[in-house]
């Protein structure tokens, strides 16, 4: 268990970030992996179980080829007790096919945890619920398997996955304004050391919003980075324990509306970009957010007014048109 380091070494040089490359490994032919590295990054009183899992790619083709951004499947094998608990349980309720691949975003930056290239990290929330029906246990089968591995085990991976949240050739002529919620923090993590330790000077924004304070994940590294980078800024939501302005629990969109005065002009910048990872429902208050600034990131869709998305209900058709709408040259997004 130990902590990677956020400054490259100094005998590591830093050659262009992979071009991007997609599905090097298939279900069929999926890549093993082993598990060299496992730390829990939610504070050990906190009921989210959220967990850093290293995995060894060396001599893989995918080694120095993956994107920050771009994600990596899990297959679970149900070799682990709760692995195959769960994928009984799926068949035997909704009809679904073990060995399911699950997708997760990376976590480290092509260079990997060890500056090397030689690996690769996740970071994955233990799904655990229960059916309302019946009260029986719910725990979702990748991320538990892959929660429970051990250092030493193989881990079967397919991917890379995805070309659309990507941090842009020429990375460092742009700034950034991240937003995530939960584990939705992944890629930004990898991003942000990509960044500084390219030596980045434009702008950046971190928004992170989890429920409780226990639950914010890599909190000492967006620290270092705040406290040596007078460009970075790194502000959390946590809906729980704050409140926003109307009294009701504090989510990211409300902190993006309290930096209203620094984030207008830098969002309206044709070389700003903005990145949303994680719960889908931050969309449905960013976007209004984001219309009610008259940013450049959004454009109206025919027949709709400003006051009528601020309006929209989450049940609206209209969502997807609003989607489309936004300039997807700037504005990315990965929700779930
Ligand atoms: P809450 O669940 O308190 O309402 P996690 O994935 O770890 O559960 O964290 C997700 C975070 O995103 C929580 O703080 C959650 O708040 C918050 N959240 C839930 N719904 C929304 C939404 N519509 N917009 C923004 N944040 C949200």
């Amino acid at each position: 268990m130990s902590k990677p380091t956020l400054e490259r070494p100094g005998h590591i040089s830093l050659s262009p970030v992979p071009e991007t490359t997609l599905n090097l490994y298939t279900q069929k032919e999926p890549l093993s992996a082993t598990v060299v590295d496992k730390y829990r990054i939610s504070d050990l009183s906190s009921p989210n179980y959220c967990w850093h899992v290293v995995l060894d790619i060396s001599a893989s083709q995918m080694a120095r080829k993956y994107r920050i951004g771009q994600s990596v499947g899990v297959i679970p094998t149900g070799r682990f007790h709760n692995a195959e608990f769960n994928l009984a349980h799926n068949q035997i309720r909704k009809g679904t096919l073990a060995r399911k691949i699950r997708l997760y975003s990376i976590a480290s930056t092509c260079w990997g945890d060890d500056w090397e290239g030689n690996t690769i990290s996740l970071c994955i929330k233990r799904e655990i619920s229960e059916d309302i029906e019946s009260g029986e246990l719910v725990m979702g089968a990748a991320s538990n398997y892959i929660c429970d591995v051990a250092i030493g085990d193989q881990v079967m991976i397919t991917g890379p996955v995805g070309k659309s949240f990507l941090l842009p050739d020429n990375p460092l002529d742009y700034n950034y304004v991240f937003a995530a919620t939960g584990t939705g923090i992944a890629p930004y993590r990898g991003m942000l050391i990509e960044l500084f330790n390219q030596g980045f000077e434009k702008e950046a924004w971190l928004f992170f919003g989890v429920p409780y304070s226990t639950d914010i994940l890599y909190d000492d590294e967006f620290r270092y980075f705040a406290d040596r980078h007078s460009n970075f800024h790194y502000v959390t939501a946590i809906s729980r324990e704050q409140k926003n302005d109307q009294g009701k629990r504090m989510y990211v969109q409300d902190r993006l509306a309290q930096y209203a005065d620094q984030l207008v002009s830098l969002l309206n910048q044709p070389t700003t970009l903005m990145y949303l990872c994680g719960l889908k429902g931050m969309e449905y208050g960013i976007y209004p957010w984001l219309y009610s600034i008259g940013s450049n990131l959004v454009n109206l869709p025919d027949g709709l007014s400003i006051q009528d998305i601020q309006d929209l209900p989450r049940s609206s058709k209209e969502w997807p048109r609003i989607e489309r709408a936004r300039d997807k040259d700037r504005l990315f997004k990965e929700t779930y």
